[in-house]
């Protein structure tokens, strides 16, 4: 009796440890969307209401955060959705923008061979062929429930009827403003000036809307739509023609699947770097106690580095889109291959980026893109992340048709192996060519554990997106927060170049960073104030679902 007495203790402690951490963000019991903004969410969970599944969920929050969230809602613009269906099935669509017919390797660089700075970020030579309306309405089509017009129209009313502006936005559209005079004229109706609670409405998108609700994928990539569509990039200076529209086709991919210990990770593949680098990057940590180590702690944080500096130099040479570049996958998944690259890997020393190979290519990708996660009542995930690119993408509004459109264009290489614009080195793997995709860190994950659904996650923030994701995950499963927790956790980034751990500025204590120092490691806490804006949903034990939705912007979890 005494040594049972004894041993309580350590009993309670390792029962504690096994017991998942109890919800600490919104709870559900059937269903839930999180998303970037709650009028999205709302809207979604109704469809979902009303009988639609997650795929008609999805067609919903995409084409609602258009006005939602105009700032990355992206039906002028692209992304990538994973999904697993209650029956354990997976898959991918892909459903990012395109080059033009007329591009070409070298259409950002002037005659002496050096990249124009703003040709491929800003105006109409920046805009990639759209991707979005084909990526839902394909999704549609396989595996969606409810009519499109039941999904469209309450989302032509949200646009008739306006959104009101939050804090947050009404900050972005102030600080965007002179941005979106000198794209569009002073007419445009985004010269504001706006201040929080006024209303934005979208008559043009809803008119839009209702093509594409008659017409289907022919109601914005043929006729009036796309004729208007393709003169306003041209004069713009764009090169997008309506053949670019009527050829684009959102394309299924196999996502990347992996094990991690006792977890299934299910990704996305190229063009999207994120399965790929957060695969190689989990399989360089496997072999440690990661939990032991502790949340964010100074080990946490070197092997989760050291981690990311090898799958970055890996992802910046090899990464392209696999219908024109050859990826080397056998090698770049190879278990003993990435063993073999953690093997000079120290917890007393930093690794240097310049030692680890690959070392002539450095990426940079804009942080404003929007992510959100769905399950359904049945049981159905999504996990779909999309973009602009930048914030308001190329700050083009067609104002005919009622939305912006992206700059993707500048997520290629302009000038493969010489510095572009901001000093930055490109690969090859992912130099421009007509109808390529330019490549992608967006990485919408699911997570499943014991042959169940466990975690639906992803987030905004360029090449963050995969380090954030990653910590999400990690968070979780290995540190046993809640959703909501892992989503709060305050988040640092590496990328192989440029060598430096870039750390949120609230959150990391002083001991901790002059440890990393002590070890090598060169800390930015000026890069940015936040890295990703994560919208997770957590499987609970008993069925029940939780949502993590991100304090950093108006993101909202809504479940029934
Ligand atoms: N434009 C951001 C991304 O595709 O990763």
């Amino acid at each position: 009796m005494r040594r049972l007495i004894l041993l309580l203790p350590l009993i309670l402690f390792i029962n504690c440890k096994q017991q998942p951490a109890i919800p600490t963000g919104v709870v559900a019991e059937k269903a839930m969307v999180v998303s970037a903004r709650e009028e999205a969410s709302q809207l979604a969970v109704d469809i979902m209401k009303k009988g639609g599944n997650a795929f008609d969920a999805m067609v919903a929050t995409e084409l609602s955060l258009v006005v939602a969230y105009p700032f990355a809602g992206s039906v002028g613009g692209g992304g990538f959705m994973v999904y697993r269906k209650n029956d354990g099935e997976v898959g991918g669509i892909d459903y990012r923008e395109k080059a033009p017919l007329a591009a070409h390797k070298d259409m950002y660089l002037d005659s002496l061979g050096n990249v124009i700075p703003g040709l491929s970020t800003s105006g109409g030579t920046a805009v990639g062929v759209p991707g979005t309306v084909a990526g839902v309405l394909e999704v549609h089509r396989k595996f969606g429930k409810l009519p499109l017009k039941e999904i469209i129209q309450p989302i032509i009313a949200l646009a008739n009827k306006g959104v009101v502006v939050t804090e947050k936005q009404a900050n972005r559209l102030e600080r965007t403003r002179e941005r979106f005079i000198e794209a569009n004229g002073d007419s445009t109706k985004f010269a504001g000036p706006f201040v929080t609670g006024d209303t934005i409405k979208y008559p043009a998108y809803a008119n839009t809307l209702q093509k594409i609700m008659e017409e289907g994928r022919d109601g914005f990539y043929k006729g009036e739509v796309a004729q208007k569509l393709a003169a306003f990039v041209q004069e713009n200076g764009g090169l997008i023609t309506i053949e670019d529209l009527e050829k684009y086709e959102a394309v299924w991919r196999e996502p990347v699947v992996f094990d991690y210990k006792d977890i299934k990770v299910i990704s996305m593949s190229p063009p999207s770097s994120g399965g790929v680098t957060i695969n190689q990057m989990f399989k360089m940590m496997e072999p440690y106690n990661v939990s032991k180590f502790g949340h964010n702690s100074t080990k946490t944080i070197q092997l989760f580095t050291e981690a990311s500096r090898r799958a970055y130099a890996d992802r910046n040479f090899y990464l392209g889109d696999p219908d024109f570049v050859d990826i080397p996958y056998d090698m770049l998944l190879d278990d003993e291959y990435l063993q073999e690259r953690m093997a000079n890997f120290s917890f007393d020393k930093a690794t240097l980026s310049s030692d680890v190979s690959h070392g002539e290519v450095e990426i940079i990708e804009s942080a404003q893109t929007t992510h959100y996660s769905i399950v359904d009542s049945e049981g159905n995930a999504i996990s779909a992340t999309s973009t602009l690119n930048g914030g308001y993408g190329s700050k083009l509004y067609c104002a005919e048709l009622g939305f912006f459109l992206n700059n993707e264009m500048d997520d290629f290489s302009s000038k493969p192996g010489v510095p572009n614009m901001f000093g930055l080195i490109g690969a090859e793997a992912n130099s421009i060519a007509p109808e390529k995709r330019m490549l992608s860190s967006m990485t919408p994950t699911i997570v499943e554990k014991d042959g169940k659904l466990f975690m639906v996650v992803g987030t905004p923030g360029g090449s963050t997106i995969i380090t954030a994701v990653a910590q999400t995950i990690l968070n979780v499963y290995e540190f046993n927060l809640s959703m909501q927790e892992a989503v709060n956790a305050p988040r640092f980034h590496h990328q192989w170049l440029p060598d430096m751990v870039i750390f949120e500025p609230e959150g990391f204590s002083e001991e901790l960073k002059a440890d990393l120092k002590s070890k090598g490691y060169i800390i930015n806490e000026e890069r940015t104030p936040i890295i990703g804006k994560v919208d997770a949903i957590r499987v609970l034990q008993n069925g029940k679902l939780e949502g993590g939705a991100d304090k950093r912007g108006d993101d909202t979890a809504v479940g029934y």
